[in-house]
């Protein structure tokens, strides 16, 4: 199993970390098998698996069922969970029991957007033995603060504000930060002062580690297409083939043959 100590280590070696989203078995453990290091079950799964229009509505329990399956399939890989929101800004108690749901279940730390009002959360997390990572720059969860998914960053004040959080969080004891849909001179930047691995979506090629949306980079997901991702497979493709020759050849009688039955 990958621990956090390792994954710091990289950043010291020079060598790049490799995280990818899953929300499911099979997946996960094809991923681990590829030698995914980080798999991260996001609460994109609110977009990508749920068909949502945002990340606010998935829900704790939602969360613990896709942790549980993943894990369930996980040999090697780091397994960090997307706090879902609201499961971590009411009070510092709650985001304890809920963080730690999710490692009883089988992850093995957790993810929180932002910076200001929840370092003390993250301080607590990391005094009771759970690992956070931290996400800066575009959050998703503060869609109606941003008012878009915009990049961030651009302006001075933002670029100062980002770096100033990202050194809070590594004080508080993150062992590792999302940065995501940042200018690339601003996310080299802040990889170069901290000592703790960045790891970019959207962030460019500086970042100690890269970060995709699964469904994004297999095209499994087309309702939206933001410009950094790279599709590396078309799924969504392949399956609409498979299906319509299996419509076909069940139309015509061909499914289910002579393999495929019991005389
Ligand atoms: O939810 C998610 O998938 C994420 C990644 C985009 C980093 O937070």
């Amino acid at each position: 199993m990958i621990t956090t100590e390792a994954i710091i280590q990289m950043k010291k070696k020079k060598e790049k970390i490799v995280c990818l989203t899953a929300y499911d078995y099979p997946t996960a453990r094809i991923l681990d098998d590829a030698g995914i290091e980080i798999i991260l079950v996001g609460d994109s799964a609110a977009n990508v698996v749920a068909g949502e229009k945002n990340t606010l509505p998935i829900t704790m329990s939602d969360m613990l069922y896709h942790t549980k399956v993943v894990a369930r399939a996980v040999r090697n890989a780091m397994v960090i969970t997307d706090m879902p929101f609201l499961s971590y800004q009411c009070s510092i108690d709650e985001a304890v029991k809920n963080a730690g749901s999710f490692l009883k279940v089988g992850a093995a730390g957790v993810k929180l957007e932002g910076a200001g009002p929840v370092l003390k959360t993250i301080e607590r997390l990391v005094q009771v033995g759970i690992p956070v990572m931290g996400h800066l720059g575009l959050t998703p969860q503060s869609i109606h603060k941003f008012g878009g998914y915009k990049l961030r960053g651009k302006t001075k004040k933002e670029a100062e504000q980002i770096i100033k959080d990202a050194k809070r969080l590594e004080s508080a004891g993150c062992f590792a930060i999302v940065l995501e849909k940042i200018p690339a001179k601003l996310a080299k930047k802040i990889t170069r002062i901290l000592k703790i691995p960045t790891i970019g979506i959207g962030a460019g090629p500086f970042c100690d580690g890269q970060i995709l949306v699964l469904h994004d980079m297999l095209g499994f997901y087309e309702d939206f297409k933001p410009k950094f991702v790279k599709q590396y497979a078309r799924i969504g493709e392949e399956i609409t083939r498979a299906v319509k020759e299996y419509i076909n050849e069940v139309k015509k009688g061909i499914f289910p043959d002579k393999e495929h039955y019991f005389e």
